[in-house]
């Protein structure tokens, strides 16, 4: 399972790359405004930085303005894909982007029927927010479950991308699902090589070797 990192901050970026394990990024419209900085400017830093799939959103709500963003985006760097919501006209633009080369992740998805939706137009990604559908009572991840089926059933290459994840069980879950993408905070990264065993069998493996002639 390739492992994203959901943020736009660069700092983050840059430590998770560091350790090795960071396939790529997704961004959305908060992420960015949670920054405070320009949009373009902050796209272009992670680009440098990683080397890997770089999901950037269209803002417009119309089919013909959103390709044209799209494009825009896309011209950035052949790693940038676009993300387009899950609406009709995003149906729409998610087609003709497709057709044209431009690898769509479709997002704000909330249901398996739309995850069929964004295979047929042709989606390169698609986005279930898991985490959004248990803070309302649902459990996000059997949506995960039911869309693999589907694309299965039919050979879609779509890949699922994890979105909306907010701790440590959502990826393991996601990966014993086999699905294809895990994006996360940072604050969920951080936490997957963490174990308290490590830590004390470490600190006990090194206390021990003060008593071994190494020299
Ligand atoms: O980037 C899309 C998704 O991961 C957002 O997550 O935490 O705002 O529900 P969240």
């Amino acid at each position: 399972m390739k492992l994203f990192l959901d943020t736009a901050n660069v700092d983050e970026i840059r430590k998770a790359a560091d350790w090795g394990i960071l396939d790529g990024v997704t961004t959305n419209p908060s992420l960015v405004a949670k920054e405070g900085r320009n949009f373009k400017e902050v796209l272009r830093e992670i680009i440098a930085i990683v080397d890997g799939p770089i999901s950037a959103e269209v803002v417009s709500v119309k089919a013909e303005q959103m390709i044209q963003e799209g494009k825009d985006l896309a011209k950035l760097h052949s790693n940038i894909y676009v993300k387009v919501p899950m609406t009709t006209e995003g149906l729409k633009a998610t087609r003709r982007l497709s057709s044209e080369g431009i690898r769509v992740n479709m997002t704000l998805v909330f249901s398996p029927l739309q995850a069929l939706l964004a295979a047929k137009v042709g989606a390169t990604y698609v986005s279930p927010f898991i985490g959004r559908l248990d803070d309302m009572g649902q459990t996000g991840m059997e949506i995960i479950e039911e869309i693999l089926a589907i694309y299965r059933n039919y050979d879609f290459k779509t890949e699922v991308l994890v979105a909306s994840v907010r701790h440590p069980i959502h990826v393991k879950e996601a990966a014993m699902l086999g699905a294809h993408i895990c994006t996360m905070p940072f604050s969920v990264m951080e936490k997957l090589p963490q174990h308290a065993l490590t830590d004390t069998g470490l600190a006990k493996f090194l206390k021990d070797w003060e008593k071994v002639a190494h020299k």
